[in-house]
């Protein structure tokens, strides 16, 4: 069964293996994300806002609270190089657009 990742406003999904990031996700959509370490969990630039199904996704673990506190990401917000999807989720960041 595969996980599906809704990107908003464009409306825009993927279909992935249970499992993927969200950046991995949101690089199939050909959307852009900022990252500046690797996807590695330490810069904290891929921050995401999510909207539905934030249950469906991996725990937050202690390192991911850490890089988002150390740089002022909202909490809810989640690290899309840390968050691995399991099920329907979606999410936005502020430079999305409608037609991105
Ligand atoms: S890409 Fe650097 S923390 Fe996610």
């Amino acid at each position: 069964m595969k996980a599906e990742v809704r990107f908003q406003p464009s409306g825009r999904s993927v279909r992935v293996a249970p499992g993927t990031t969200l950046i991995e996700a949101t690089r199939q959509a050909g959307l852009p994300m900022a990252s500046a370490c690797g996807d590695d969990g330490i810069c904290g630039r891929c921050g995401v806002t999510v909207l539905m199904g934030a249950d469906t996704l991996s725990p937050e673990t202690g390192n991911e609270a850490e890089v988002k506190r150390r740089n002022r990401i909202a909490a809810r917000q989640r690290l899309a190089c840390r968050a691995h999807t399991n099920g329907s989720v979606e999410i936005t960041t502020s430079y999305w657009k409608e037609k991105s």
